[in-house]
């Protein structure tokens, strides 16, 4: 997290003489930070690799002296270079040799620091180090930020509201569960939650809940070791574990079997987490957002979702409310996919005629903003080079499925069965037209819905997908 100095910042002190290694150690602890020593390179990248390994942690900065017996400071240097996001690097030199000094610094050392060491002058560098690092990274992810943009568009009353509660949520760290129907912006959301708040340069990592079959799921949430199951040839860190420091996004929560959510419930109250095939805990950091478009308080009710669980993710609850319901967003949103498009393709947005905005207006979006999205996109396909006409939308509508409620004759994609051209054809209008039914008969609930078919839930969700059913 990008915090000023938190207490538990590590930092790792190399050096192979013991005195000043203590004496580094009290200094920084008393500063409030948590100290790893070693006594020489080699014993720092196997301290490096067996907490990473454990904890998934990295140290704030490595401070290493350059003369050491095995691998000495420039040596580190060069290896701590290569690992993934690696920390900075200060070197302590005995004497005041200018060209080790260069070479340092071309190596990328981050600062010299020269002995005897003074207390204030290791602290300030020290603490400078840390702050140049945060920036660079904050940099990152500004830069990011801006490349992927996840901006809230909308005019709506219901809007407005949204994007002042989510600039309040995002500042703490409390669970967020986002509800919404599909493709009301539920994703959105939670990156918003993540980009805006402090954990904004950590992890957002998105686990899928519907999407992995039930036997795995444990070992994709919490990781596993090598040969803890058939089919576990390697050790396997999981969401959790990949998301320390920063956000874990638990989509489609409502349809996380009973057994996982056991777990996962003890993993939120604990902070803690065992790899599949191993007792040990490991301490996760984590911020989790989670969102779903089933009625959760009715699977509660139905025992298919844990009250506590609920409770424990409910904290801030989140519900977005359908297109169809806040009118005021779809023109905004319109011009705003209209000028996605058109970056994209390098040119000018197309301008919406007054008859197509009425069409716009007059839809149910079932699909919800997610729908609005793929109608002009589909639209600019055929549409003339200025403007986007009622005409090109109405193209768009006569081929996919029609934009009425959901459940309507009009909604089904798939058409009637017996007016299919071919065998193949028939068969898959039937099998939509028999996923329809029973998503819509069980509310949407892919879990239940699954269970009641007796198939796998990943199976289910990878048909839903196959027929657009989840639009
Ligand atoms: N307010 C908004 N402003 C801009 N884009 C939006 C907004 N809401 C949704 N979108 C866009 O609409 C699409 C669907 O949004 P998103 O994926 O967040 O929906 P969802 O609720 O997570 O859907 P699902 O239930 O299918 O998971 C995305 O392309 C997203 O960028
Ligand atoms: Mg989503």
């Amino acid at each position: 997290m990008s915090q000023e100095k938190s207490p538990k910042t590590p930092i790792l002190v190399v050096d192979d003489d013991g005195d000043i290694r203590l004496a580094l150690e009290m200094l920084l602890q008393y500063e409030g930070y948590e100290v790893w020593t070693a006594r020489d390179g080699v014993q720092a990248l196997a301290r490096l690799d067996s907490e990473f390994e454990a904890t998934g942690r990295r140290p704030a900065l490595v401070l290493t002296d350059l003369k050491m017996p095995e691998l000495d400071g420039l040596g580190l240097l060069a290896r701590v270079k290569e690992l993934e996001s690696p920390p900075p690097v200060i070197l302590i030199s005995g004497h005041a040799d200018v060209a080790v000094a260069v070479e340092a610094m071309q190596l990328g050392a981050a600062n010299f620091l020269e002995k005897p060491l003074v207390d204030n002058r290791v602290l300030v560098t020290i603490e400078s180090t840390v702050l140049a690092e945060r920036l660079t990274r904050e940099n990152r992810g500004l830069r990011r930020q801006l490349e992927h943009p996840w901006e809230i568009i909308g005019e709506s009353v219901a809007t407005q509201l949204l994007r002042e509660q989510i600039q309040q949520a995002a500042s703490s760290d409390a669970s967020v569960l986002i509800t919404g129907e599909n493709g009301s912006g539920k994703e959105v959301v939670a990156r918003n939650l993540h980009l805006r708040g402090p954990r904004s340069t950590e992890p957002f990592v998105t686990v899928n809940c519907a999407a992995i079959p039930d036997e795995l799921i444990e070992s994709e949430l919490f990781g596993h070791e090598k040969g803890s199951f058939t089919g576990a040839h390697n050790r396997r860190i999981g969401h959790f574990e990949a998301a320390h420091g920063g956000t874990l996004f638990l989509d489609e929560i409502g349809d996380m079997p009973l057994g996982a959510q056991a777990k996962v419930l003890r993993a939120l109250e604990t902070h803690e987490i065992s790899r599949v095939g191993d007792h040990r805990c490991i301490p996760v950091n984590i911020r989790v957002i989670a969102a779903t478009n089933v009625d959760i308080q009715a699977a509660v009710e139905d025992k298919s979702f844990r009250l506590d669980l609920f409770y424990r993710l409910n904290v801030i609850p989140q519900r977005l409310i359908p297109l169809r319901e806040r009118r005021e967003d779809i023109l905004p949103l319109a011009e705003h996919f209209l000028e996605l498009a058109a970056a994209r393709a390098g040119r000018r947005a197309r301008q919406l005629t007054p008859e197509a905005q009425e069409r716009l207006l007059s839809l149910e979006y079932p699909g919800n903003v997610r729908q609005l999205k793929n109608l002009l996109e589909g639209a600019c396909v055929f549409a003339e080079e200025s403007v986007l006409d009622v005409q090109d939308l109405d193209r768009i509508l006569g081929m996919g499925p029609a934009m009425s409620a959901p459940g309507t004759e009009a909604s089904c994609r798939d058409g009637d069965p017996f007016d299919a051209e071919s065998f193949e054809e028939f068969k898959d209008r039937s099998e939509a037209a028999f996923f329809r039914r029973k998503l819509e008969a069980n509310g949407g609930n892919i879990k239940r819905t699954a269970e009641q078919l007796g198939m796998q839930r990943s199976h289910l969700y990878k048909k839903l997908d196959r027929y657009g059913l989840r639009n």
